[in-house]
């Protein structure tokens, strides 16, 4: 193989920018911002100093920004007098934070490089660096995205899956978005990090269904060791569990075993056990930790690409919170 063969196969190793049909590419500021993405990175790893479990919202933030209406930073905007934002449709207020990590990410970025990197290029880097900083795969992100100026609760509410999607739901809701349904139990694997609130999983501890009250897919001494940590009734909306005990913050397999054993945490995480197709990638992924890293990092790099706005579409807003 020829010096530029090599290159080339190795440039397309490191970086998945090739595929892009958006026109995004990897090191997009290396000459209008050179330290862009050290930017971010340094922010998100002083935030998780402060508070490790910021961890699991900025991989979050990028799934639920890209989900409704595109990787467009649309789940930055501050809900005006006339309008209710993404960010406070009840599936992310109160549940998503470290805005406030993104707005001291932008600040730092409007200092060193006004009006250059956009806010929804930071969300896609926070959340690769917070994979990495976790335990996950190092993957470039290509970047190039614009800010969008709509942000609507509503399609927040009707995009993002809710936990008690069956398979089939997923399947769909997944491909609704051009993602497979490998790429699904791939995402969900996002679950090995963070926590839920007691709120979302109530309803399969106390009221699955008119004749069961807890969900019969779910580990019984598990179920009880939830029902201690949610009690019934509670009010409480800042309790919260784990949603892989094991390794809350840790970016490994351990998600998938836990499914494997009936400890997925929502009815969502159980469903992949429910088809024999997706069980057997259930168990890949569980028994082979790298192959589950690797195939994490190619399914985020898909994620970020999701209806982009590049070049004349969009803006680049000066804060993140409000449109120019
Ligand atoms: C497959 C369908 C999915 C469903 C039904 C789902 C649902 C949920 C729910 C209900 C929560 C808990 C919210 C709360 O009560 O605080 C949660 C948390 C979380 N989700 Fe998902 N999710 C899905 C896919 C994903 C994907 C694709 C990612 C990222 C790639 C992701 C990343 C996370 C993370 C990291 C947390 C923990 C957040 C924290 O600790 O604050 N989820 N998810
Ligand atoms: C139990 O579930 C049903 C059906 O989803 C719902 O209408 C009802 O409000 C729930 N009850 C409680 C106490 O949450
Ligand atoms: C929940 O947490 C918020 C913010 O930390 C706090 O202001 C509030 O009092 C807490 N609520 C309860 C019921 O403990």
């Amino acid at each position: 193989m020829g010096l530029k063969v090599a290159l080339l196969v190795l440039a397309l190793a490191l970086c998945a920018c090739t595929t892009s049909q958006a026109h995004l590419h990897c090191g997009f500021y290396r000459k209008t911002c050179p330290a862009a993405e050290n930017i971010v990175r340094q922010t998100v790893k002083r935030a998780l100093k402060k508070d490790s479990g910021l961890v699991a919202d900025f991989i979050r933030m990028h799934f639920h920004d890209c989900f409704v209406r595109g990787c467009d930073a649309s789940i930055l905007l501050d809900s005006t007098a006339k309008n209710k934002a993404e960010k406070d449709s009840p599936i992310n207020n109160p549940s998503l934070e470290g805005f406030d990590v993104i707005d001291a990410a932008k600040a730092s970025l409007e200092k060193e490089c006004k009006g250059v990197v956009s806010c929804a290029d930071i969300i896609a880097f926070a959340a690769r660096d917070s994979v990495a900083l976790s335990g996950g795969l190092h993957y470039e992100v290509p970047a190039g995205r614009r800010d969008g100026r709509i942000s609507r609760a509503l399609e927040a509410d009707d995009t993002l899956p809710p936990p008690t999607f069956n398979l089939k739901q997923l399947t769909k809701r997944f491909a609704e978005k051009g993602f497979t349904q490998e790429e699904m139990v791939t995402l969900s694997g996002a679950h090995t990090l963070g926590v839920a609130h007691c709120t979302s999983i109530s309803d399969r501890l106390y009221n699955f269904s008119s004749k069961l009250s807890t969900d019969p897919s779910l580990d019984p001494a598990y179920a009880a060791t939830l029902k201690n940590q949610c009690p019934k009734g509670s009010t409480d909306p800042n309790l919260t569990v784990n949603l892989d005990p094991p390794s809350p913050l840790r970016f490994d397999s351990s998600y998938y075993k836990d499914v494997l054993v009936h400890r997925g945490l929502f009815e969502s995480d159980q469903a992949l056990l429910s088809s024999p197709v997706t069980a057997k990638q259930v168990v890949a992924n569980a028994v082979d930790e790298a192959l589950f890293k690797k195939k994490f990092a190619d399914a985020m790099v898909k994620l970020g690409q999701l209806h982009v706005l590049t070049d004349k579409n969009g803006e680049i807003r000066h804060n993140c919170r409000v449109v120019n």
